[in-house]
């Protein structure tokens, strides 16, 4: 059901931990299943991100995104880093199954939160990102879902 990626990762996901005094910080929960995200960036003057941590009480499709998220953000610089979409991170762990797809927005958000974070703490303006959502969840629909 799961790729080897997958499995690795979230056996020895990457990346765990916190970094103190980030340059930014974003949490993104997902209300349905209450699994939560926080990621931590460290980002120098040439907005390259040297360093970025997770932490994630979640299932093991959202360890395995987010290790493999971190992994692929390192060392990009902050516009680099808002093209690892969710779908990117599904590819480079071999996919995903499909009632586990929305575990990967996790980490996407997350990011994009933490990208937030450091725009407003140096009042910048990041082109092509959007105010994060809290919850993976929010805006949509009222809809009856299967799990
Ligand atoms: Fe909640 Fe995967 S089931 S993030």
């Amino acid at each position: 059901m799961y790729s080897e990626k997958v499995m690795d990762h979230f056996q020895n996901p990457r990346n765990v931990g916190e970094i103190e005094n980030p340059s930014g910080v974003g949490t993104v929960g997902n209300a349905k299943c209450g699994d939560i995200m926080r990621i931590y960036l460290d980002i120098d003057e040439e907005k390259v991100i040297r360093d970025v941590k997770f932490k994630t009480f979640g299932c093991g499709a959202a360890v395995a995104t987010s290790s493999m998220a971190t992994e692929l953000v390192k060392g990009k610089t902050i516009h680099e880093a808002l093209q690892v979409t969710n779908k990117a991170v599904m590819e480079a762990l071999d996919g995903l199954p499909p009632v586990k797809v929305h575990c990967s927005l996790l980490a996407e958000e997350a990011i994009h939160a933490a990208l937030w974070d450091y725009a407003e703490k140096h009042g910048i303006k990041i082109e092509g990102l959007e105010k994060p959502k809290s919850d993976i969840h929010e805006g949509e629909e009222e809809e009856e879902e299967e799990y």
